[in-house]
């Protein structure tokens, strides 16, 4: 008896301890001026070093007042759990000359990563904008995303902001098990190209209780995409949340399992959104669900856009090959700043199946009359409150289909 009592005793005493003798790394002691607006890249480069080679769980903080940071990749693998607390505001170059590579705080290949703190990560992306060419050319030049996850497994990222980055605020790669939760982000909602948090190729990524306004998506969600929940998330201005666009390159993977839940958007150019190119390669996007939905003058509130062709960018009007797939709208409610509402717009070569709509009430207040809801090659199953009635109006002709960016 003795024996089998004492164990668990022991396990719980050397856990305590273990978790009790943490080391901090203060990036003030790795050579950072204490003076604000001084340069601390070397300093957080040094201070993430040790911190990464601990063998108990290590925190690197980046205290409170202004420090100018330049490009740092911040690398695992590390020895234990690591933190990084910023609370201070970082402010990254504010000419793009200065910046070579298309990240400017990157996390790479880190297990139990936390980045956490008061801080701000300001990417002072105002001079960048106006270089931004991405709507005249496809190969524009590619400005540097303000924080990147690439391969980060189990971590938290919270409460921190990210403001005014050059391109995406935050992108994540390659991840599993990484949750956004009390993070802010921020830009104006006429910054191009400014999408807020945009997951590609990974799972288990979850965004709770976020604020973000931009210029555009405010969630993205690329290919490769799987188990995703978004909730208490409040959007705009900015372009909504969007899946896609998918189906713009070869060998894209399949988006399965997304949940959007309790979410509040105002004032953005799209809602809640589905977005293939036409003529795309084949691919699919399935099991994707959006209930519990605010709107507050929203323009193209739900919309499936299997002819997403920004700035006619694309070469042939062609059917898209993505095949869309077991997708419900339930309970999203509010008011639209477009009067097409509801916008089923699927493939002629491959239709939308098992779509499902419950319960939508979305006003509109334009000169051209009530709200309307437009579907092409989709028959969706339709219950509770329809306003308006759920695909009521004449299919779209190829001239009149959505115009989203
Ligand atoms: C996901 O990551 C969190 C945060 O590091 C961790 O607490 C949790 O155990 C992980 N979940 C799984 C299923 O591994
Ligand atoms: C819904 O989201 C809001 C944040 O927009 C949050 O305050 C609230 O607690 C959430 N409600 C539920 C039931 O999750
Ligand atoms: C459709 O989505 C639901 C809800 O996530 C899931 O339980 C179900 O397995 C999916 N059905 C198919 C055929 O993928």
């Amino acid at each position: 008896m003795g024996k089998i009592s004492i164990l668990p005793a022991a396990i719980a005493l050397l856990f305590f301890a273990s978790t009790a003798r943490s080391l901090v790394c203060d990036i003030t002691k790795y050579g950072a001026g204490g003076g604000t607006s001084s340069d601390i890249t070397q300093a957080l480069v040094s201070a993430w070093k040790e911190a990464c080679a601990a063998t108990e769980a290590s925190k690197v903080l980046v205290p409170a007042g202004t420090h100018v940071l330049r490009e740092v990749v911040l690398e695992g693998p590390c020895k234990s759990s690591i933190e990084v607390q910023v609370d201070g505001t970082l402010q990254a170059p504010a000419d793009p000359a200065q910046m070579k590579t298309d990240g400017w705080v990157v996390f790479r290949g880190v297990d139990l990563l936390t980045l956490s703190g008061s801080g701000t990560f300001d990417g002072q992306g105002k001079t960048a904008w106006t270089k931004n060419d991405c709507n005249l050319k496809t190969d524009c030049v590619t400005l540097p995303i303000n924080i990147r996850f690439d391969s980060v497994t189990n971590g938290m990222v919270k409460d921190i902001t990210s403001l005014d980055s050059k391109q995406f605020h935050v992108n994540v790669l390659n991840c599993k098990n990484l949750t956004f939760q009390h993070v802010t982000i921020t830009a104006p909602g006429d910054s191009p190209n400014t999408d807020g948090i945009h997951i590609g190729r990974s799972t288990g990524i979850n965004i709770i209780d976020t604020g973000i306004k931009t210029g555009d998506d405010c969630i993205s969600i690329g290919d490769g995409s799987e188990q995703m929940t978004i909730t208490g998330v409040t959007c705009g201005p900015g372009h909504g949340i969007s899946v896609g666009s998918l189906g713009k390159y070869p060998n894209e993977q399949p988006v399965t399992g997304l949940h959007v839940k309790n979410c509040t958007i105002t004032g953005t150019m799209n809602g809640l959104r589905i977005k293939t190119w036409p003529a795309s390669p084949a691919g699919t996007a399935s099991d994707m669900h959006f209930e519990d939905i605010t709107l507050d003058n929203v323009g193209n509130p739900v919309i499936i856009d299997q002819q997403y062709c920004p700035w006619n960018q694309c070469k042939s009007k062609a059917p898209s090959h993505i095949k869309i797939s077991n997708v419900s709208f339930s309970r999203i409610r509010g008011t639209s700043s477009t009067q097409a509402a509801v916008t089923l717009a699927c493939s002629s070569q491959l239709p939308c199946t098992e779509v499902e709509i419950s319960d939508i009430d979305i006003a509109y207040h334009g000169p051209e009359g009530p709200a309307t809801s437009v579907c092409s090659n989709v028959k969706p199953t339709i219950s509770g409150k329809q306003n308006p009635a759920i695909c009521a109006s004449a299919a779209a002709s190829p001239t009149a289909s959505p115009v989203s960016q």
